[in-house]
């Protein structure tokens, strides 16, 4: 067991194209966000582990003793399987969970709890050990904040406990791992984000960890050229919403409608393919046309997810906003309010720009113009760490 205290982040992501259509084997492609996750691990010989969430008001602390003395043979099938909704319920019980644990609390603490017990199980002695998650992402708004937490949470236990070796080298702000490494850790991230949403593509975890801009179809990544010119302003309509309720439905209306829902699904994924092949001639000649057919696919994908059932009044304003400055929007991740994504073309000018979020902020969203492909997950020297990160995570 290491002794040093890890520092550890992961980047948030917006889908491009695919969200939904990625859930029943289709292509999505998505983009690594410059608003990243951050935690803290700390060893110490206190016998407790305690779990601080800033952000969602969470400070949890449980004796090592007492969890080492919990029956958790149920988790040793590890890695391979989804968790089933009856050790779900087993690890509610040691976690002392009461409240709904449906609630984004409870789920993250159900996901620490899982990877924690799982990662650490092989160890003599369960560690004692003080963990804080700090986040730039809103939560619950559709840019990978669970998979973000996963990420780090993984990478964090799986370095502490040995599994993988620590890459951090002197002098330098930022390491990363070794690609097996890499592998391992996207693995238990998914684990940690089925606990949270229930069957996730895994498309979430794989941009936190990899970073970039990259195509994930049935748990197969590759990535993009990434091309300089795209920008992209970001939304977020501060509608809250469920993925996993989201995702649900999808699935019931595919089921109730196979022959109308299977051929959007399989436009959403021609539409991937064909912003693909668009990227990648903008890589390496970037033309006006090029926008053209890129907002001409925004168009369609968000007519689509309209008719999966994901829209929401929200996203509908947003793409109205937008379109009235000639801009083209569409819904990012899940739907349902949620965040959208707005193409920036270069030829837009600034006031023009600043007059469009104006009238978003208007409607009560909070915008960002972003960078996207911002590098996957990482460790980090304290002395190089941002002093606003550094004083979020020590808390007030
Ligand atoms: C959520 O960010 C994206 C969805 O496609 C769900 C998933 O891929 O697991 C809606």
């Amino acid at each position: 067991m290491l002794s040093e205290v890890l520092l550890v982040s992961a980047p948030g992501k917006v889908i491009l194209h695919g969200e939904h259509a990625v859930v029943h084997g289709k292509v999505a492609l998505a983009v690594a966000l410059n608003l990243r996750t951050f935690l803290r691990l700390q060893p110490h010989s206190n016998g407790k582990v305690c779990l601080n969430l800033p952000n969602i008001g969470v400070k949890r602390a449980w004796d090592v003793a007492e969890l080492q003395l919990q029956d958790t043979s149920f988790l040793e099938q590890g890695d391979a399987t989804a968790p089933t909704a009856e050790q779900v319920e087993k690890l509610k019980e040691v976690a002392g969970i009461t409240q709904d644990g449906a609630k984004p609390d409870g789920l993250a603490v159900l996901a620490f709890l899982y990877l924690y017990l799982s990662i650490c199980r092989k160890q003599r002695a369960l560690p004692s050990l003080d963990i804080t998650v700090w986040s730039q992402l809103p939560t619950g708004a559709s840019l990978g904040s669970s998979a973000a937490y996963s990420a780090c949470m993984a990478a964090a236990l799986l370095t502490a406990c040995e599994e993988i070796p620590n890459p951090q080298k002197d002098g330098v702000s930022a390491s990363r791992w070794a690609v097996e490494d890499l592998e391992l850790i996207n693995k238990w991230a998914f684990q940690g984000e089925r606990m949270i949403h229930g069957n996730p593509s895994g498309v979430d975890n794989a941009v936190s960890t990899w970073g970039g801009v990259l195509r994930f179809q049935q748990g197969k990544i590759s990535f993009l050229e990434r091309p300089l010119v795209l920008k992209i302003l970001l939304t977020n309509t501060k509608v809250p919403r469920s993925t996993k309720t989201l995702v649900a439905s999808v699935r019931s209306r595919l089921l109730k409608f196979p022959e109308i829902v299977t051929p959007l699904l399989t436009s959403i994924n021609a539409i991937s393919l064909e912003c693909e092949r668009t990227l990648g001639e903008m890589a390496v000649a970037p033309a006006p046309e090029h926008y053209l057919v890129l907002e001409e696919l925004i168009d369609m994908n968000q007519h689509h997810l309209n008719a999966l059932g994901v829209g929401h009044a929200s996203l509908d304003q947003l793409c109205r906003v937008t379109m009235a400055h000639g801009l083209h929007s569409k819904l990012t991740g899940a739907g349902g309010g949620g965040c959208g994504i707005t193409l920036l073309r270069p030829d837009l000018e600034q006031p023009e720009l600043e007059a469009m979020k104006q009238a978003l902020n208007d409607c009560g969203f909070d915008c960002w113009e972003t960078s996207i492909g911002a590098p996957g997950i990482s460790i980090h020297s304290a002395a190089f760490l941002d002093p606003s990160v550094r004083q979020a995570l020590d808390g007030p």
